[in-house]
């Protein structure tokens, strides 16, 4: 039998540190629920002691996901560790992940710790993770800069206070395919115990090679690999999850393991994911990005329609993106809908059923032919919903190039019952003018931090999808608008961030 290597995805927690990735609770959930989809072993859902929202994030991922082990991080001290222990209490699988810096320049500059200390607060903490967890993995920060005799001797301390797991991480993105496996290679031949654990890696990708190097890693023996969705993560990212899955099933000689992903999932999390945090993936990324599978030369494209294998080394279905047949339009009916939601992957309640139907309903109205990208847009918005206290009622935008745009803009404020507002406002153009009516109506000061727009799908009746990050004492708030008409998105991202602000602020409140 071959060797399984779990897949411990980082998304909501390395991935959440890389900048403009920020998620909120609702969102997080949605997209852990989309990971045990994909069927990855581990979610690491934070870091509980970071700020309350992370904590009840941590929280409520333990209390919804049944068929991963759910982690939460920790620093190697008896508060965070606790922390995490009371996030993942209802967890079906819970993991205490705690970590200490090993490397020369992190104990002496950001610790200021002897080894021997780090060497007593390894023993203590694992110990004291073990108490309130059985499984519990401890991580050598800066392991690939560290001593190696003494990256051993830690190791060995952790797996006698009880860890079971051990991550060997490459936090710097320093190390290179060589180098990565002699050291996973000499851990496994001069740590005693570690055939008891599971030997993990976690790869940033400074130089470009953490899936390179995650997967010289296997070959070496490791078992574990920590990676995220679209490779997102702390400064240049952390190792991509689809590459590393895709490179596993497609060159499955080379690697001789196994992993339980259904890669069939994989398309629907790098979207949704995008669609969170408003953080597309550049076109020619590898498996997930637009042109992954897009042949534009004619010789390609003779090669493709003869036999797919010629240009592919891997089907477009096999990540989840189909090659749909149906054909949905203002004539459709709700079970074409749901027949056809059911064969991209999706399997919505009675209620949300009804409200993407709803939606559909309207925009098969505006456009011809609607294809897979206009229902995933559409249904980006189900996976994002929070209580509306404000709803666009109506605007008019009265703009040209000789004169100033102004913008009227009408929105119902739910505050027990509905209310109406009314505002006017110019500005800079279009947008800016109705963003401007806006503030006025919520009367509360926020930065607007981003704003870009975009098409779904091509053609005169393409979908536009806006997407605005507002920033509000420190706090990043990133809101997502779909429609034809790209002001009507614009208008609606910036509700929807409003009303995420105004939901967040609450839940802190109440913590
Ligand atoms: O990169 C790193 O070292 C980490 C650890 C906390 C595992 O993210
Ligand atoms: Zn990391």
């Amino acid at each position: 039998m071959r060797d399984r290597v779990y897949i411990f995805d980082t998304t909501l927690r390395d991935g959440e540190q890389s900048p403009g990735c920020s998620m909120n609770i609702q969102e997080k959930v949605e997209l852990a629920k989309q990971l045990e989809r994909l069927k990855v072993d581990v979610i690491e859902a934070g870091f509980a002691i970071a700020s309350p929202g992370d904590f009840q994030s941590v929280k409520a991922i333990a209390e919804t996901i049944k068929d991963c082990t759910v982690a939460s991080l920790s620093r190697a001290n008896e508060k965070d560790i606790e922390r995490s222990a009371e996030a993942l209490k209802n967890a079906a699988n819970p993991l205490i992940h705690t970590f200490i810096a090993t490397s020369d320049i992190h104990m002496k500059y950001k610790l200021r710790m002897t080894p021997d200390e780090v060497l007593e607060r390894t023993k203590y903490m694992v110990a004291y993770a073990k108490k309130f967890c059985p499984n519990v993995e401890f991580s050598a920060e800066d392991a690939t800069r560290s001593d190696h005799e003494f990256l051993y001797r830690v190791i060995e301390t952790a797996i006698k206070s009880g860890a079971t797991v051990i991550n060997v991480p490459d936090t710097v993105g320093y190390t290179t395919p060589d180098e990565y496996y002699e050291l996973i290679k000499n851990i496994r031949e001069n740590v005693a115990g570690i055939e008891k654990v599971i030997l993990s890696v976690h790869c940033h990708n400074d130089l470009g090679m953490a899936v390179a190097n995650s997967l010289s890693a296997i070959k070496a023996g490791a078992r574990q690999v920590e990676c995220t969705v679209n490779g997102i993560g702390e400064r240049a990212g952390n190792a991509a999850l689809e590459e590393i899955v895709m490179a596993i099933k497609t060159r499955n000689s080379v690697f001789n393991v196994d992993v339980r992903v259904d890669t069939t999932q994989i398309y629907r999390s790098s979207k949704l994911l995008s669609n969170i945090t408003g953080v597309s993936v550049q076109p020619n990324k590898a498996i997930v990005g637009a042109n992954a599978f897009a042949h534009e030369s004619g010789i390609h494209q003779h090669g493709v329609l003869a036999e797919a294998s010629t240009y592919e080394i891997m089907t477009p279905e096999s990540i989840g993106l189909t090659r749909s047949k149906i054909v949905l339009g203002k004539h459709s009916g709700r079970h074409a809908f749901e027949d056809y939601l059911r064969s991209l992957g999706y399997s919505l309640t009675k209620e949300e059923l009804d409200r993407a139907f709803e939606k559909f309903k309207i925009l098969a109205d505006k456009k011809k032919d609607v294809k897979d990208a206009d229902i995933e847009a559409l249904l980006a918005d189900k996976a994002i919903e929070i209580p509306e206290v404000y709803k666009l009622d109506r605007f008019v935008i009265n703009t040209g190039n000789t004169i100033t745009a102004t913008a009227i803009v009408r929105l119902i404020k739910e505050n027990g019952g509905p209310s109406m507002i009314e505002e006017v406002s110019t500005g800079d153009g279009p947008v800016y003018a109705a963003f401007k009516a806006i503030e006025k109506i919520v009367g509360v000061s926020f930065v607007l931090e981003d704003y870009k727009v975009h098409s779904v799908t091509e053609g005169q009746d393409a979908q536009g999808e806006a997407y605005v990050k507002i920033r509000r004492n420190g706090r990043i708030f990133t809101g997502k608008g779909v429609s034809t008409d790209i002001f009507e998105a614009s208008v609606l991202s910036y509700i929807n961030a409003i009303n995420k602000m105004i939901y967040e602020e609450k839940l802190e409140a109440q913590v």
